[in-house]
């Protein structure tokens, strides 16, 4: 399948005023979101489910476990009480456990994998939606994988339960377009690459801050920019 590559959004130079919230922003890629986002001016929440990982000066350490439906209504409510907006929400937050083909792929590994990786953004974007919808351009952005892409022929070699997780968060995005684009929301997903994180090991090509490029710059698409896409390396992919 072709991809347009000749998409050109506008972006904000400057989130002064506007207001991020990242799951899983403790290590990693998401803590390379939410920096690349404060570094932007937005007040950016760093969601946690232990704030005291959270090292950032610039950044809100808030508590969000995303299995945990109490802690991210918590999180929401405090952004709309502390800020009374959401620009951003960043469902980044995910797990990735060995597991080889699906023949010999236990069905905790499935569960907990859908759980983070999948109902999590679901839940999480499902109690965000009011405030994202309160102004035009409200962006989800949703940390996918090149494993979940599953047009392109890359499925199969093992971890089932990770790569079906990423391609129901591709559905996700997909719907979140589907339905309130029209609203003005603009949903889209990424694949940061192969990242050096605790998942992606020391041999991955690419720096925390290389890996969030894309989704910290999908972040910053004004009103009017595409979504409903996958994009990698700041063009769309195939789904
Ligand atoms: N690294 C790669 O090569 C790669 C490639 C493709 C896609 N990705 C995707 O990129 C995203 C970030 O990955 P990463 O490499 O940065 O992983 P990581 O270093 O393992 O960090 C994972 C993050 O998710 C958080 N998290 C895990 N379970 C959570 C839960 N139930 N609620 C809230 N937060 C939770 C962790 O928080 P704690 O500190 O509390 O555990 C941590 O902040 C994931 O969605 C991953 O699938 C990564």
């Amino acid at each position: 399948m072709t991809e347009d590559k000749s998409v050109e959004p506008e972006v904000y130079d400057s989130l002064d005023g506007q207001v991020a919230l990242v799951t899983g922003a403790t290590r990693g890629i998401g803590a390379a979101i939410a920096a690349a986002l404060a570094e932007r001016g937005a007040v950016v929440y760093a969601g946690a489910r232990d704030t005291g990982d959270v090292t950032a000066d610039d950044q809100r350490p808030v508590r969000l476990d995303v299995t945990a439906g109490r802690t991210v209504r918590a999180a929401v409510d405090r952004v709309a009480e502390e800020t009374g907006r959401l620009d951003v929400l960043v469902n980044n937050a995910g797990i990735f456990q060995e597991c080889n083909t699906l023949d010999a792929m236990s069905m905790d590994t499935f569960d907990r994998t859908l759980a983070v990786n999948l109902r999590g953004p679901t839940l999480v974007t499902k109690h965000a939606l009011s405030l994202l919808l309160e102004r035009e351009g409200g962006r989800v952005v949703n940390v996918s994988s090149d494993l979940g892409q599953f047009t392109g022929g890359q499925m199969g070699g093992a971890y089932p339960a990770y790569r079906i997780s990423k391609v129901g968060l591709g559905g996700l995005t997909a719907y979140l377009h589907g339905e309130y684009a029209s609203a003005g929301l603009i949903a889209n997903a990424a694949s940061p690459g192969w990242v050096r994180t605790d998942m992606g090991g020391p041999n991955a090509n690419r720096s925390p801050a290389e890996g969030a490029d894309t989704p910290a710059w999908l972040a910053r698409f004004r009103p009017g920019s595409p979504g409903g896409r996958f994009w990698k390396d700041r063009e769309p992919t195939a789904w």
